[in-house]
Formats: C-alpha cells, structure tokens, sequence
C-alpha cells in the first residue's frame, strides 16, 4: 500500500500544482466562494466525488439526497474532501420513450465529470434500473477509484394481506383489468400499494438484479445492496462507504483491479442464483466491454445456466427485498454458491479482500427467502443463447416457464424440448396495442407473438415490450401467456419465458426484419435454436427487396441524442454501447 503522505493526487493538478501556481490560483478561486479554505484545498486530502443520481425527477433513487449526508460524514471522518455533483436522471418509469436510451448519456456524462474535475473517487449511488450500469460503465472508463452506494428497495408493498411487489403486480392487475375484475381506480390501488416507501423496486427486477451483482463484481460493500432503504443500515452502510473509498484512494484500489474476468464470472452465477433480471447481460457485458474484458451471451449460457434459482423473491418467487436482507442478501447466496465452488473466492472487491474472505461467515439466515443449493426453488436458472436465421443471439430465462406454459408447448414426448407456432408479426409496441386485439389476425394458441422494431435502433434505447399480453378472448379462456419473442428487451419484473434481445434487430436488419406473419418459426430449446421455416433462397429474396426499399423502417428521432445513439449503438448482446466509447479504457490512468 503507498504511503498515504507521499502518494501524488490526481486532485493536486488542480489544485497544489508547484509547476503551474498561476493555474492553480485560477482554479482554487472559485472553489473558495463557497466556503472551502484555501488550507482544506491543499491540505492533500482525497477529494471525493459523490455522483448523485436522486432526485425529484428520479424517485426510485431520491433518498440518495438524505444519504449523501451520510456519505459525506463518513468522508469527512476519514479525511477526505467532498463533491457532492449530479448524474444525467434515469426514471425507469418516468422517460419516455425509454430510461435505456438515457443509459448511454448519462455514461457520457459521468465520464466527462470524472474525467475532467479534480477528483480523486468517487461514490457511485445506485438504484433504479439503469442507473447502477451507467455509473458503472463510467467508473470502468476512466478507471478512478469507485465505490458502490446503491439506495435499497423498497419496503415491502402490501395489499388486503398479500405481499405486492414492484413491476410483478402490475402484470397480475393488467390479467385482473382485462379480465374484467377491477375497475382503473382498483387498477392503481392495486399497483400503488407496492411502493409503500422511499427506494427502488423491492422484487428482484432490474433495480435489486443490479445492484446485487454489483455487490458480486466487488464494487460495494458486503451486504449493501438488499438493505432496504428506509432501514438504519441503510445509512450507516452509506456512512462506511464514504470512509472506505477515502482509504481506496490511499490504496488506488481501482475499478480495473476489481472489475476483472473472475469477477464477471461470479456475478453471471450470482445472478442466475438470485433469479435476475434479462436485462444483467445486456449491463454487465456492456460494463465489461468498457473495462476491456471480454463477456459475451455464451459465456452467459456456459457459466449461468445450470446454476439454480435459490432466492425466493418475487417474481419468480414469493417474498421482497426487506426478506432478502434477512435472510442474508448477496453475502449469504455467495456463501451458499461458494459451497460447491461455483465463486472464485480470490477476486478482489472495495474492502481490499477476497469476495471469499468477505461471505465465508455470511451463511443463509433463512432457508425460506434462500434455499440450499443442494433443494432449490428451480433448476437451471440461468439464461440459454438462442441462434438460428432470426438473429444471432437471443436470451431466454427457461426457468420461468409455467406448468401450463410448459404442457401446451414443450410435452411432446418424441420432442420435448421444441415447438412449433404461427408467427403474428408486430412492428413495435404501438403497432401491437393497435392490432392484437384484431379479430382478423385470428390469434390462437398454436401463434408464436413477435415483436420488432423494438431494439436500440428500432426504438431507440431498446424497448421492454416483449413479454406481450394475449389477446383478451385467449385471456378469459384461462390462456395468460403465449411464447413471445422480439428484439426488445422485457421488464425485470416479469415472469414471461420470451426470447428476447434478439440480436442484430430488425432496424440493423437482422432476420426479423424479414419476418411475416403467418410464417412458422420452430424453437429448440435442446439445440439452442430458433429458426424461420422458410428456405434460404426465399429469405434472401425477402431481404433484398427490403433493402431495395431503403430498409426495415423506423421512427424518425425525436431528439438529437436519439439520432446520435442510433448512429452508434451496438446491438443488445455487445451490451447495447456507442462504438467510440469502448476504445476509451482507463483514461485516467494516463
Ligand atoms: Fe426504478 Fe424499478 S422503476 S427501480
Ligand atoms: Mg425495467
């Protein structure tokens, strides 16, 4: 560890520049108008970055401005200096068109700020869906020390004695609005009662996926990211993190160190084991790829697949986030996975210790919220990577294919694993609620429902529409689900088995663009495939007469930043990143 008096600070260009007085007059100026003493700015000192992402914009993430205050105590305790600046807000239920579009900005900004002020870390404060990988993707980028602070979920929500949890009851009241059950005012009662307190969503959606595996990575502190956040720990871990990342600064304990190939590793297992979002391998490969590793959908099937589910969270499952911290959060489903070997106990996380080191002593609390590896909730949880003629990859999570899904679709005994449908082809979500409804597309239960023209291009930021609803009719004859597949991207709180993020989109081309309905598409889960079954000659002669129309179409962009991402946005599987932003590692460094 250097010396902590004789280490040079990024900060001191700015500020404590002997070979350029004149340069740091000019910036010290404006940074005392506010109070600073010119002594606390040269004091050598770590000045530390909070990147705060609350606000009223943004409520999944807005008790960050209380716990800031927290953060800042304990960076102060540790001496160091605090910059409390904002993050670019990403409301998942707020942004139109889509929060993931702002992702990538958001990123930009980030990276900007870190680049370009005299910080020397910085406090990542997590939360809401996109949030926690933008400031990640960040930190990859220019490579300062950088710690994790997410805000917690939720409380749980409640409804005439049944738990109701984020994202998963909105699903259960749209089955209960179609069929006719409840009216619109007992529609938003019924979804309302699931957000009982400040904090991001308390089911195992994007949010708590999220900031689970950034705890896996190593990038937060062990037990930060399940701690509700209305608890008390909520603000002491929020008091600890601000210590540690001055202490990280002294270390340059920095992201690359942390964010290695065995880390990735055990977050892709982590989260087959906590049942997460279908949204993780689009962020974690695009985190990856950021820090210069190399992580793609096939190393999503190999090393997640044949992990089992053992958090018992909705929606898979039955219980929310305040259960999932008592019952042990990340440490205990790390400890459980480090029973069979499935962690690389040596990789290194914020502490400066081994993840090992860190949930030896973290076992289960409560075999209910987590279950033993050995009786778990579901087997193979992870995700499989579809390819075929439709695209060349596209993820589907099998372990939450239902009992009826399961005996209508895959219990043919000569072939158990595949089936056949009728393809109804939509192009986007507004062409979808247009039409399904359309007695004329005859919808029944052999049709396979695909969407396009809903990847980051088609829809800029890629859209969470996959996971399509039947028509009504199918609905009130008791069949709630029909295999749905697209190029978008389906809500973390869904339990809907979609193949999804199909890779490249229609927009850039890909096979679904040359999709028509009526069509029939095979899925086989055993080898992995989904295919058109229509012979290649014909889907060259489907192609080449798109292309002679200008392409698949898509909406014109409504913003500048809509036309810039579009111009430069990889497909969902390379982690939905703009192309010139990965070339950019560890800037800071220089
Ligand atoms: Fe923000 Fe779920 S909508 S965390
Ligand atoms: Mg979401």
């Amino acid at each position: 560890m250097p010396d902590k008096k004789s280490r040079h600070l990024r900060s001191q260009e700015w500020f404590d520049n002997v070979d350029d007085p004149g340069m740091t007059a000019l910036y010290l100026e404006r940074y005392l108008n506010f109070g600073l003493t010119r002594a606390e700015l040269q004091s050598g000192k770590p000045i530390i970055g909070i990147a705060q992402t609350g606000s009223d914009l943004s409520p999944c993430n807005r008790h960050h401005l209380e716990l800031a205050k927290r953060v800042r105590d304990g960076i102060t305790a540790a001496g160091g200096l605090c910059f409390e600046f904002p993050v670019h807000p990403i409301q998942e239920t707020g942004k139109r068109p889509t929060a993931s579009l702002d992702r990538n900005l958001a990123y930009l900004g980030l990276v900007e700020v870190l680049y370009g002020y005299p910080l020397d870390g910085v406090v990542l404060t997590t939360g809401c869906d996109k949030t926690t990988p933008a400031c990640l993707m960040a930190a990859a980028t220019v490579n300062l020390p950088a710690i994790v602070l997410s805000g917690g979920p939720m409380l749980n929500g409640w409804f005439q004695g049944q738990r109701t949890g984020s994202g998963t009851i909105v699903w259960k009241a749209r089955e209960l609005l179609a069929a006719g059950e409840i009216d619109i005012d007992g529609y938003t009662d019924l979804i309302a009662s699931s957000a009982p307190s400040v904090g991001h969503c308390n089911t195992m959606g994007t949010a708590s996926t999220m900031n689970s595996l950034a705890e896996a990575l190593g990038m937060s502190l062990p037990g930060c990211a399940a701690i509700p956040a209305p608890y008390r720990e909520r603000g002491q871990m929020a008091y600890e993190t601000g210590r540690r990342i001055v202490a990280m600064v002294h270390e340059d304990l920095k992201p690359s160190d942390i964010l290695t190939r065995k880390a990735f590793e055990n977050a892709i297992r982590v989260n087959s084991a906590i049942g997460g979002s279908t949204n993780a391998p689009i962020h974690l490969n695009a985190i990856a790829r950021h820090i210069g590793v190399s992580l793609d959908n096939d190393d999503w099937e190999r090393l997640g697949y044949a992990v089992p589910l053992l958090v018992n969270l909705q929606p898979a499952g039955k219980y929310l986030g305040e259960e999932y911290h008592r019952a042990g959060g990340v440490p205990a489903v790390v400890h459980e996975l480090m029973g069979q070997g499935l962690i690389h106990e040596d990789a290194l996380t914020v502490n400066g210790r081994g993840i090992g080191d860190n949930c030896r002593d973290r076992p289960v609390q409560d075999r209910d919220v987590i279950l033993p590896f050995d009786a778990p909730m579901l087997p193979n949880a992870g995700f499989l990577n579809l390819k075929g003629n439709l695209f060349h990859s596209a993820i589907m999570k099998t372990s939450v294919i239902a009992d009826g899904f399961r005996s209508r679709y895959l219990s043919n005994p000569d072939d158990p694993d595949a089936f056949e449908g009728r393809a109804i082809v939509f192009d986007g979500p507004e062409d979808y609620h247009l039409r399904i409804e359309d007695p004329a597309l005859n919808v029944d239960e052999t049709c396979i429902l695909v969407i396009r023209g809903a990847g980051p291009i088609g829809y800029p930021g890629a859209a969470e529409v996959v996971n399509m609803q039947p028509p009504a009719a199918l609905i009130k004859r008791g069949i709630t689900g029909l295999p749905c597949l697209g190029d978008g991207r389906q809500s973390g709180t869904s339990g809907s088995p979609s193949i999804l993020n199909a890779s490249p989109e229609a927009a850039a081309m890909g096979g679904l663009a040359l999709l028509r309905t009526g069509d029939r598409i095979r899925i086989d889960l055993r080898k992995r495939e989904a295919n058109v079954l229509i012979p290649d000659d014909e889907l060259a002669a489907r192609r080449a007469e798109i292309a002679g129309d200008g392409g698949y179409p898509y909406p014109e962009d409504q913003t500048p930043w809509q036309a810039i991402q579009r111009s430069m946005v990889s497909q969902l599987d390379a982690g939905m990143v703009l192309g010139p932003a990965v070339g950019f590692q560890r800037v800071a460094q220089t």
